[in-house]
């Protein structure tokens, strides 16, 4: 037996006024595309905003059903039209952003599970990392350079002879 030690090194700051001109810009975007989302059950409303390596810009947000589990989160909502409109561009940056009616958005928050496969997935079709940014309404900023990076030991279209 040996044991195996997994870490990965993202970026914390203490807001968005230290960030470059550009991640500033797109994670403002994320904050305001919010106000796009559709999330009367929640009321939890996520933005994303995606910097494609082409220049193009797309955005997304969360769109919630009254069934409850076809809803879908603010980032498959992204990758779908990435994937649909530009295919095989990669994603350099998505900027993730939230505001809640419940609870603080001053903090950030990170894709879900579901979100994360599907992140996987997209790096994987075109073979690039796409580096997120995380953050709420105001506070802390999180840059995580690969997203796969937190989904580690995860399942993949190699099982499946892709
Ligand atoms: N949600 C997202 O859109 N992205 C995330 O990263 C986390 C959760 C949505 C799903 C649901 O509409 C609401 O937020 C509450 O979970």
């Amino acid at each position: 037996m040996h044991a195996v030690n997994y870490q990965f090194t993202y970026e914390i700051y203490d807001s968005i006024s230290e960030l470059t001109e550009e991640d500033a810009w797109l994670l403002e975007e994320a904050r305001q595309v919010t106000e796009q989302a559709y999330a009367p059950y929640s009321n939890f409303y996520v933005g994303a905003v995606a910097k494609l390596a082409n220049g193009e810009i797309i955005a997304g947000s969360n769109q919630e059903n009254a069934s409850f589990p076809v809803g879908l989160c603010a980032e498959r909502v992204v990758l779908a039209s990435v994937a649909s409109l530009f295919p095989k561009i990669p994603i350099e940056t998505m900027a993730i952003s939230y505001q809640s009616g419940t609870v603080e958005s001053n903090h950030p928050i990170s894709p879900c599970g579901i979100c994360r496969q599907s992140l996987q997935e997209y790096e994987g079709r075109v073979r690039a990392p796409i580096r997120l940014i995380l953050g709420g309404q105001s506070g802390k900023v999180y840059i995580i350079p690969k997203a796969s990076w937190l989904l580690p030991l995860s399942f993949t279209g190699e099982e499946l002879g892709i």
